[in-house]
């Protein structure tokens, strides 16, 4: 959730403070704020919406400080507003945090403090942390124990950045359950909520641990727990440059991302198909290949477009392999009592690595001893370190808030582990070699899909006032149907429904009319016939009919009022296909109606919230 940043060295602390929040903002983006120290006193600036709103209240005026934080917030508790954005002060004014996350006990704090004298002027939970650190550095007259000792009281989830006039010269940084690095220069050092706001100015960087603190001055930097002990941190490069996190031309970060998407397919499998033996190597799955080879069944888990990624998973890995898998919400999960033996696995798939809900499940699943994978894309976040083994995507950066290129990685990493495991079972050479060749030929397939992008324009002009979608798709396309309907629900706020073909019957057909537009993904497979007799059926009630269809299939043009075809592959490679016209059609939807496809309303690209 939320973007955090803090500077400390020679730099204009808001100049690198205003950029990093640019960077930062697709993290949320309800409100902006932040906080420099300057000649000795603690300056407050902050706005409700975005960033530019925040940069416009500032326009004209000169800085010359050197240390500050930083905030682009995603309201949890307390509406969006001037007064409810971040930074927050303590009662005497000479402290401000930065926060990510919910202070779960901030209530009885607040009452706690409410019965001693202090007072209060937002409605949010991280002014009662911001309190909560005043009220002990009047007793202790030191800030970093102060800070320490206020987050040994509370519950929940924090990352968070203090700053001080107490102690001009220093930042303390810390989290539990919500990402926080810091990235360490010469003679400075950014503290970020994200790789994205640091690597402008350095690339090596520490990863904070739960219930880690950071401490930093212009010289120097320490860690510790909460519980007081000093901590040692490894210094990671960050891999992936400026470039990657920059639209690069394109008008929004969802249509670079879409267009990327040839590249990130090639980039998941690079080094780890061998198209000529048929299988898959995946380094990060070598501490568990004997887990691998008597796995009994497997559950997978996530959220949002990464559980749409697990349930064709399900499909994958149970044709391919053979293996009962069972797909469940990460938040589900979580307040179950699942039940896990011992010889199960569980893949946790997440793009950003820091979903609450899925980390949760993690968590969960650890606890009951079960050996827990991760499917991640971000480097070195939560998810990716707390699991005992796993595959990154390597799709890069993903900032546009739908995901997009996510998908068809996270697609192409589990059908390569459907390989990897089936081939340890009793998938043929031949048939790998097939799967394998299938997958090689997916990028200029993509690219193809691509080239289209102007048609799906033309329809999205055509259907852009329908209020309701619904899109329909069967076996390994029912995912992709679910994917579709989320993605034109996020960014253009049109109702949208996925649901398995031939279960339109047993309700949502009672919907049809003329102006129902209904998007069929049918392409060429054993279920191909039964999807048209579906497509008859809504035809039958005047509902409007766009097919994603396999090219040269000419039946289809009968039955639907729009085509958009789609390159021949192996049907378990569809959905990696079928969803790149589904992505651009909501795309160009929401472009056309005039939403904010980055940063559509009320959402936040990484959820570290329950
Ligand atoms: C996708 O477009 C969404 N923004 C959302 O559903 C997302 O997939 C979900 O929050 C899970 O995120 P993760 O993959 O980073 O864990
Ligand atoms: N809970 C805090 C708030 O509502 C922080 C939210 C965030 O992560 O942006 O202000």
């Amino acid at each position: 959730m939320c973007g955090i940043v803090g500077y400390i060295g020679k730099r204009n602390a808001v100049t690198v403070l205003l950029n990093g929040l640019q960077r930062l903002e697709y993290r949320g983006y309800d409100s902006a704020g932040l906080s420099i120290i300057e000649d000795g006193n603690l300056l407050t600036f902050k706005k409700q919406g975005k960033v530019k709103e925040l940069i416009k209240v500032l326009e004209g005026k000169e800085f010359k400080a050197n240390i500050g934080i930083a905030h682009t917030r995603w309201a949890t508790h307390g509406e969006p507003s001037d007064i409810n954005a971040h930074p927050h002060h303590d009662n005497s004014g000479n402290i401000a945090i930065v926060h990510n996350g919910i202070i779960e006990n901030y209530a009885s704090l607040k009452q706690m403090l409410i019965s001693k004298g202090y007072k209060f002027v937002s409605a949010t939970d991280t002014e009662v942390l911001a309190v909560l650190i005043g009220y002990f550095y009047e007793k202790v007259k030191d800030l970093e124990e102060a800070v320490r000792t206020a987050l040994t009281e509370v519950q929940g989830t924090f990352g968070l950045a203090v700053l001080s006039t107490y102690e001009p010269n220093k930042i303390i940084a810390a989290r539990r359950g919500s990402p926080m690095i810091v990235g360490l220069g010469e003679e400075e050092f950014i503290v970020a909520s994200d790789a994205s706001a640091i690597i402008q100015y350095t690339r090596q960087v520490i990863y904070l641990s739960d219930n880690e603190m950071v401490t930093l001055n212009n010289e120097n930097y320490y860690t510790k727990t909460i519980d007081n002990i000093r901590t040692n941190n490894i210094v990671h490069l960050v891999d992936f440059d400026l470039s990657k996190i920059e639209k690069g031309g394109f008008e929004h970060f969802m249509l670079k991302e879409i267009f990327e998407q040839p590249q990130t397919i090639r980039d998941a499998c690079r080094g780890r198909l061998i198209v000529e033996e048929g299988i898959a190597r995946l380094g990060g799955l070598l501490p568990v290949l004997d887990k691998l080879r008597e796995v009994d069944r497997i559950i997978i888990t996530g959220c949002g477009t990464s559980w749409h990624a697990g349930l064709v998973g399900e499909y994958l890995i149970e044709n391919l392999c053979e293996i009962p898998v069972e797909v469940e919400y990460a938040s589900e999960f979580r307040y179950r009592n699942p039940i896990l033996r011992k010889n199960d696995i569980v893949i946790a798939i997440s793009q950003s690595g820091e979903t609450a809900d899925t980390l949760a499940a993690v968590q969960e699943a650890k606890q009951k001893n079960a050996t827990v994978l991760g499917i991640v894309n971000v480097v070195g976040s939560s998810i990716a370190r707390q699991t005992d083994a796993g595959v990154y995507i390597h799709a890069g950066p993903e900032i546009g808030v739908a995901s997009t290129k996510a998908f068809t990685s996270q697609l192409v990493v589990l059908t390569l582990i459907s390989l990897l495991l089936g081939r340890m079972r009793n998938l043929s050479k031949i048939e790998g070699i097939r799967i394998a060749r299938g997958i090689k030929e997916l990028p200029e397939k993509v690219e193809k899909i691509l080239e289209k992008a102007d048609q799906i324009k033309e329809i999205a002009r055509e259907f852009k006032y329908s209020r309701n979608f619904l899109y329909l798709g069967r076996g390994y396309n029912f995912p992709v149907a679910l994917e579709g309907a989320l993605k034109l629900k996020e960014i253009s706020y049109i109702h949208a429904e996925g649901y398995p073909s031939a279960e339109m019957k047993h309700g949502p057909i009672a919907l049809i009319d003329e102006n129902m537009p209904v998007v069929f993904i049918a392409p060429k497979d054993e279920i191909y016939d039964k999807v048209i007799s579906n497509i008859e059926e809504v035809r039958s009630r005047k509902g409007r009919v766009i097919a994603i269809a396999t090219e040269n299939d000419e039946t289809i043009t009968r039955y639907a009022e729009r085509v958009i075809y789609i390159p021949d592959t192996l049907p378990m490679l569809t959905p990696i296909l079928t969803v790149i016209p589904l992505q651009l059609l909501a795309y160009y939807i929401a472009v056309e109606l005039g939403c904010n496809v980055d940063q559509p309303r009320n959402l936040a690209k990484s959820v570290t919230v329950e």
